[in-house]
């Protein structure tokens, strides 16, 4: 059986990018895979947390992953800090990671950008700790958005670079990308990705928006100026348009094919009502189990107790094999 892991940062504000381009792949594999899911704490204090926020935060997004149907009794879902192995692990393959190999890191070049007053250590390894996570559970499958390629790639590489020097110590990991919607725009600029972090919220669907916002936000976006309106799927020259294809394939069980026959003859604001309708109608259900569960403060407790003890056995083992691998006396 494949052995998958996966992340998100903690947040309650995902987004749709966030789901279409991994929590949906999560929550089917689950059905297939032993799957490993972690809320990475570690990795959110890259960038200034206030301490309160990180704590609700940490909760809202454990929630909103059961929430969207990870299930506790098939994967195993935890919090990254609570599996003290993985700043371990990630010390040591500091040690095995180029200073060149991160100044590569498009993300790293584009967060220090934006956050030029704090460019700090943990920032510039973040991609080593991601490393950590997936290979301390000899995890072959990692399902991610495109974003992620890059940091998969890094993974894959410094597995293959201990491998050759200790002999087989980590499966060599592999991006699990899906076809449609590893990337979701923005709806305000559809060349740029939907991101948490965008300040301007028309931008972004969150998870849990109202669902007036959802609509007045989808009404906002961009399309095109084609005349007449033309609606079929081009990345290149119709972003706009292929964006909500995207979207509304992606919350209902119609494929972009099905769409691009069905509103072949149809303008673009008959395409957003009905885009902003399917989004709605997918989220209500999701909205309300959150609610649910984000008050059930025990159930969560338990989740967490009970993910971080069998992830916790796992990380063991194999932080066991690279400390003797390497020579420590253990
Ligand atoms: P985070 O929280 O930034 O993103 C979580 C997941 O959402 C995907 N994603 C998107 N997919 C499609 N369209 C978008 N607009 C969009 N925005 C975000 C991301 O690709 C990601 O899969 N570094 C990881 C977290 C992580 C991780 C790991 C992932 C830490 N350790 C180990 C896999 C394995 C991240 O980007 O989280």
């Amino acid at each position: 059986k494949d052995l998958v892991l996966s992340g998100v940062q903690p947040s309650g504000n995902l987004t749709l990018g966030n789901y279409l381009g991994a929590l949906k792949q999560w929550h089917s594999m689950q059905e297939l895979y032993d799957c490993y899911y972690c809320i990475v704490d570690l990795h959110a204090i890259t960038v200034r947390q206030n301490p309160k926020e990180l704590h609700n935060s940490t909760l809202n997004a454990l929630a909103l992953c059961l929430a969207l149907g990870i299930d506790p009794s098939k994967s195993t879902l935890f919090i990254q800090s609570h599996v003290k192995e993985h700043t371990e692990l990630a010390w040591i393959l500091n040690c095995y990671t180029q200073v060149g190999e991160l100044n590569r890191m498009t993300q790293f070049k584009d967060k220090s950008a934006k956050n030029s007053d704090n460019i700090n250590c943990g920032l510039y390894s973040y991609p080593v700790l991601m490393a950590a996570d997936i290979l301390l559970y000899q995890a072959n499958q990692v399902p991610v958005g495109a974003d992620q390629k890059q940091h998969l790639e890094l993974s894959r590489n410094i597995a293959i670079r201990m491998n050759n020097l200790y002999g087989e110590l980590f499966q060599v990991p592999n991006p699990f990308i899906p076809q449609k919607g590893a990337k979701v725009m923005s709806l305000q600029d559809p060349l740029r990705k939907m991101s948490k972090s965008d300040e301007n919220k028309n931008n972004i669907i969150h998870i849990l928006d109202e669902p007036k916002s959802i609509v007045k936000k989808i009404k906002k976006s961009v399309t095109d100026s084609d005349n007449p309106p033309n609606i079929f799927y081009d990345e290149q020259n119709k972003p706009g348009v292929s964006n909500l294809l995207t979207i509304f394939a992606g919350v209902t069980n119609k494929s972009v094919s099905d769409l691009e026959i069905e509103y072949q003859n149809k303008m673009y604001g008959q395409l957003k009502t009905d885009t902003a309708d399917a989004v709605i109608a997918f989220l209500e259900p999701i909205q309300k189990e959150y609610l649910k569960v984000r008050e059930d403060i025990e159930f969560l407790n338990n989740v967490m107790k009970e993910g971080s003890e069998k992830a916790s056995s796992k990380a063991q083992h194999t932080v066991h094999k690279v400390k003797k691998a390497l020579g420590f006396v253990v």
